[in-house]
């Protein structure tokens, strides 16, 4: 059996950070005998200077008929200035509506080598954090009906409108609550039911299939207040649900209680298998191409890749403890250096993880 994936490189540092991950789908290809074809797309920044679009057709096209998508990341200075609909983000949201992918899983997890990393005091994350965000992904502001009015007075407006329907929620709580099944047995959904109708109805939508669940503690937060108990106390959550907007905000706060988003993968799955795998980091143009980036977010999304696209879990476990084995091991890319560790660049870090996963 053939897995064919397709590789998005994008921009930046998204480069040399997928052909780190790349060539560690191969060893583990030759490792456990599997046959992996691998093969490239534009998208971002680079398709909108090659094919004036962030996501050609032809990218879509193939990313489509993939087992799974890995992407490294968009966007630079460059096209900066492009309308709205031009830039590489869009290119993100398309690709993401294209292939139907409404679930965001986004792990922020303290490893016990970087704990000297998180910026929040020992005795608040003493034990370890660990946490799944599920963000929605398909739906809610980011995808609303947008524009702008001009008032009679000549003032200039512009609207955004967050709208879900049960459907989209139930999905994606559905998502929530079979993770929080796999994991510590707690779902917390996030929401803004005091002011918004949306978050009463993704409340009500949640309460509803509650049931199906008996063996999951659920809980609700306002977004407020998540924000500053994700600061004061992280280790209360083990799973959160919240739509996209919130889950945007949410996910970029938790990956920094881990003090390393260099070190965080996510994967966007849908109904089926397909999924898309990415570093939850951006594409730091101004680091880019200087073997400074840390390739390990990147490699542990191929390690997700393979868990829910492939079902290879022994695989994705190889590389999860390779990984694990190099940073105890005193390796560091220079984002997540502290006292008495080897500073490496892109390529090394990479080169030791392979050689880790060969060794196990
Ligand atoms: C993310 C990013 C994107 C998002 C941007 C770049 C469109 O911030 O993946 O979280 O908001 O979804
Ligand atoms: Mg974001």
């Amino acid at each position: 059996m053939t897995y064919t994936i397709t590789v998005l490189p994008g921009d930046g540092i998204g480069i040399e950070v997928t052909e780190q991950a790349t060539a560690v789908i191969h060893d583990i290809g030759k490792k456990c005998g599997h046959d992996f074809y691998l093969r490239e797309a534009l998208m971002g920044g680079c398709a909108i200077d090659k094919t004036g679009t962030p996501l050609p057709e032809e990218t879509l096209a193939l990313c489509k008929a993939s087992d799974a998508v890995l992407l490294g990341a968009v966007g630079g200075p460059e096209w900066e200035t492009l309308p709205g609909n031009l830039r590489p983000e869009a290119g993100l949201l398309a690709i993401r509506a294209g292939l139907g992918l409404y679930a965001n899983l986004r792990p922020a997890v303290i490893y016990p080598a970087l704990k000297n990393a998180s910026p929040l005091r020992p005795d608040i994350i003493s034990g370890g954090v660990d946490i799944l965000v599920v963000r929605e992904l398909t739906g809610g502001i980011y995808f609303g009906e947008r524009g702008r009015k001009t008032l009679p007075d000549g003032i200039e407006t512009a609207f955004d409108t967050e709208q879900y329907s049960t459907l989209e929620v139930e999905r994606i709580a559905r998502v929530g609550f079979e993770a929080a099944r796999k994991r510590k047995k707690k779902l917390m959904s996030v929401d803004k039911a005091n002011i918004l109708e949306s978050s009463r109805l993704w409340r009500e939508t949640i309460l509803k299939i509650a049931p199906d669940y008996p063996d999951v503690e659920l809980s609700h937060m306002y977004v407020d207040n998540a924000a500053m108990q994700l600061v004061r106390n992280p280790k209360q959550f083990d799973v959160i649900v919240t739509s996209n907007i919130f889950g945007d905000i949410l996910s970029d706060e938790a990956s920094q209680i881990t003090g390393s988003i260099g070190m965080l993968q996510s994967a966007s799955l849908g109904s089926g298998t397909l999924g898309l795998y990415e570093p939850v980091h951006g594409s730091a143009p101004d680091i880019a191409g200087k073997d400074l980036a840390n390739p390990i977010a990147t490699i542990l999304s191929v390690a997700m890749l393979l868990r829910y696209s492939l079902s290879l879990e022994a695989e994705a476990e190889l590389i999860e403890r390779a990984v694990e084995s190099v940073l105890d091991n005193g390796f560091r890319t220079p984002d997540i250096r502290s006292e008495n560790t080897k500073i490496v660049g892109t390529g090394e870090m990479g080169r030791l993880i392979r050689e880790a996963i060969n060794a196990l």
